[in-house]
């Protein structure tokens, strides 16, 4: 088990609480703050496909619900053989919140990829583009 266990098995447990009756893909996500605080969150599908919500962008939300707008680490729990990367649209809402935090991805088998955010997503927009 990597150092980032416990969030690991935090987004894999939150991951069972996924609405996912579409595409049949549970996924869960745990950012962790600086402070030592988590949020999970899990996809949330639609009968309108679009309207989807991943994993990683509703942990982001119960976040920012609780009061805290940063997070140094995120993990993702997929149910695949190898790990997976976050969505496009996931990159871009976790380089709002962090440009360096560690990406965290996890799934059935033994490999764990270990990423950051702008590794992700070079060359991004962000909010110093609005300043
Ligand atoms: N999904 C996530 O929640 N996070 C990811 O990192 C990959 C994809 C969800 C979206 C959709 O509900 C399902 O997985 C299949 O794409």
């Amino acid at each position: 088990m990597s150092d980032h266990g416990k969030l690991i098995a935090a987004a894999r447990e939150v991951s069972r609480r996924a609405y996912a009756p579409y595409s049949k893909f549970h996924v869960g996500a745990v950012v962790q703050t600086p402070g030592g605080e988590t949020y999970a969150g899990c996809n949330v599908e639609n009968a309108s496909y679009g309207l989807t919500c991943c994993a990683e962008r509703n942990a982001i939300g119960q976040m920012v619900a609780a009061g805290a707008t940063a997070f140094d680490i995120v993990a993702v729990y997929t149910p695949t053989e190898k790990p997976t990367a976050p969505c496009g649209a996931c990159r871009q809402v976790l380089y709002e919140f962090n440009p360096e935090a560690i990406v965290v991805s996890a799934c059935d088998g033994p490999e764990v990829i270990e990423t950051t955010v702008k590794d992700l997503l070079p060359g991004a927009f962000g909010p110093k583009n609005l300043t």
